[in-house]
């Protein structure tokens, strides 16, 4: 579905990313995880097309997009979700309106827009909130709208940066829950980059250590606390050693 070749990102005179080769096949759920400013938000914004690689190549779907104009980029981005670490909702569009915002894009009616919306919303558990401005949602109700804005064009591959990040222990625990039955039911790819180790495993598959802007590690999820990979057991359990900033 989506693949890195040794990609590498330099902005304001920064290596942000370094070296970073990954494929993600179709249907594959990936864990993203690692220190604060480790890069992993800059690795999901390549995916996305939204930061272009300095160096390497950029594969979708078998397709090299590296270089291409936003212009040209454009139907490959409309085929990608995704969800903001900051929520990045609209505060001069109500629920409904930063939902529906994607299909709006593509130029869907507003007849055709309305049922979606409602679909997504009652999905992520959000019915009845459709006219609530963004400023009037609790942290959780703000990553379930961002949920549903990055879900309802039915991406083949969802981004999402930190679903969870601020919310409790119940409402984590329900937006993996939301996760899982969306992905199970759309098949989608998703890559999720996630602070909550032991939230992320029970949706992922496979995971991926990001550390000072290079991937460290990969391996399956189920056995992350045993990874071969000392750096990756300390980071798990909470042990990391030294400074955590990347
Ligand atoms: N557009 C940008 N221009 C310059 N530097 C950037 C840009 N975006 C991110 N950075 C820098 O790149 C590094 C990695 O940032 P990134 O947001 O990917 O971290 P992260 O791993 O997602 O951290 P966190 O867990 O805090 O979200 C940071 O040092 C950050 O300051
Ligand atoms: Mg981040």
């Amino acid at each position: 579905m989506i693949e890195l070749v040794d990609v590498g990102v330099e902005l304001g005179g920064a290596t942000l990313l370094r070296g970073v080769s990954l494929a993600v096949p179709a249907g594959a759920r990936l864990g993203v995880i690692g220190p604060a400013a480790a890069g992993k938000s800059v690795l999901v914004k390549v995916m996305a097309g939204l930061i272009p690689p300095t160096t390497g190549r950029l594969i979708i779907d078998g397709t090299d997009v590296t270089g291409w104009s936003e212009e040209k980029l454009a139907p490959v981005r409309a085929r990608i979700g995704m969800l903001f670490q900051n929520y990045a909702l609209y505060d001069f569009l109500d629920v409904a309106g930063n939902v529906g915002f994607p299909l709006a894009q593509r130029g869907l009616a507003a007849d055709a827009i309305g049922p979606r919306v409602l679909e997504r919303l009652r999905a992520v558990g959000l019915a009845g909130s459709e006219f609530k401005q963004p400023s009037q949602l609790s942290g959780g109700m703000k990553k379930r709208a961002g949920i549903a804005r990055a879900t309802i064009a039915a991406p083949e591959l969802v981004l999402y940066d930190e679903p969870t990040a601020g919310l409790d222990p119940v409402t984590t625990s329900k937006v993996y829950d939301l996760l899982r039955a969306d992905h199970d039911a759309s098949g989608a790819t998703a890559v999720a980059v996630s602070s909550d180790v032991a939230g992320l495993v029970t949706f992922v598959t496979d995971v991926v250590f990001v550390y000072r802007g290079q991937i460290a590690y990969q391996g399956p999820a189920a056995t992350l606390a045993d990874a071969p990979d000392p750096l990756v057991r300390q980071f798990v359990s909470g042990a990391l050693d030294g400074p955590l900033e990347a």
